[in-house]
């Protein structure tokens, strides 16, 4: 077994061929996909055909299950949810806007696992922004006003009672199961600017959104600078647009990315299963 590794050629992704991701895999595999993995930060598995148990298996390679709040699992996985919407479902599509998964956790998941089940003909692709890249070519004055801060993350915009998944959005019609909840409100602090714990590269940490303000900063002077490193870490040089198909894994690493949903296919159905990597 080799791996054949091909770069996307944007400011991240590879894809990887030459393994069969239904079987369990030799630990010099399991090595060249971390350093992949830690090299091009998205990694995309076409043509694999993986059952539940076997994304399982493969999550488990990379450290252990993260925790999934507020979203239902599928009856039997306990760490798979299901990223759905039907052909005919009007409700905002979950997840488009930036984020890194779950960064309000105090110890938030290394990275994503994402099988696609169901993909529509065109749209539904994932964005993925690089953010060593954003924090590498950032204007010198930006950088000095993020550095040595600590930004305030929560999940209570997303999944409080009056959150955008919240009791508003019971009348939509999703299809996936959202379990809003006041312990959404809780917050947790991340250096704004941190040192990846695997390849020891500094990148920007989270963004607005989960990001709510910065320590010791007015509330208004922080939204002033979230929303300036938004529009800058989020540039299309630093992005890097998955397209899916049916039967393909990916891979991606939620310390140093921003990712997104998209739309763009009403009338067709997506399924995607998802696993998270626990921080080791
Ligand atoms: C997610 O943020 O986990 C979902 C991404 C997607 O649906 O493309």
């Amino acid at each position: 077994m080799t791996l054949e590794i091909t770069p996307s050629g944007q400011a991240c992704g590879a894809e990887i061929r030459g393994v069969d991701l239904s079987a369990p895999l030799p630990v010099e595999i399991v090595a060249g996909i971390r350093a992949a993995w830690l090299e091009h930060q998205v990694l995309s598995f076409p043509d694999q055909s993986m059952s539940d148990a076997d994304l399982e298996r493969f999550t488990l390679y990379f450290g252990p299950f993260g925790e999934d709040p507020f979203i239902a699992s599928i009856p039997g996985h306990q760490h798979i949810i299901a990223v759905q919407r039907a052909a005919d479902e009007t409700a905002p599509i979950f997840a488009e806007s930036w984020h890194t998964d779950w960064s309000f956790q105090a110890a938030p998941p290394s990275g994503t696992c994402l099988f696609g089940i169901t993909i529509p003909p065109r749209g539904g692709d994932t964005l993925f922004a690089n953010q060593y890249l954003a924090l590498e070519q950032m204007p010198t004055e930006l950088r000095e006003r993020l550095d040595g801060k600590k930004a305030i993350h929560s999940a209570k915009n997303a999944y409080a009672p009056d959150g955008m998944y919240g009791e508003a959005d019971k009348a939509s019609g999703r299809s996936m199961t959202i379990i809003a909840s006041t312990e959404a409100q809780a917050t947790q602090m991340h250096d704004i600017i941190r040192v990846h714990p695997e390849t020891g590269r500094e990148s920007v940490f989270g963004t607005a959104g989960y990001i709510t303000g910065f320590e010791g900063m007015a509330p208004d002077e922080g939204w002033e600078l979230l929303a300036e490193l938004y529009r800058w870490q989020t540039r299309p040089e630093f992005q890097y647009r998955h397209v899916w198909q049916e039967n393909m894994l990916v891979m991606w690493d939620n310390r140093c990315l921003l990712h997104m949903a998209t739309g763009g296919y009403p009338g067709h159905a997506r399924l995607l299963h998802r696993t998270t990597i626990g921080a080791a």
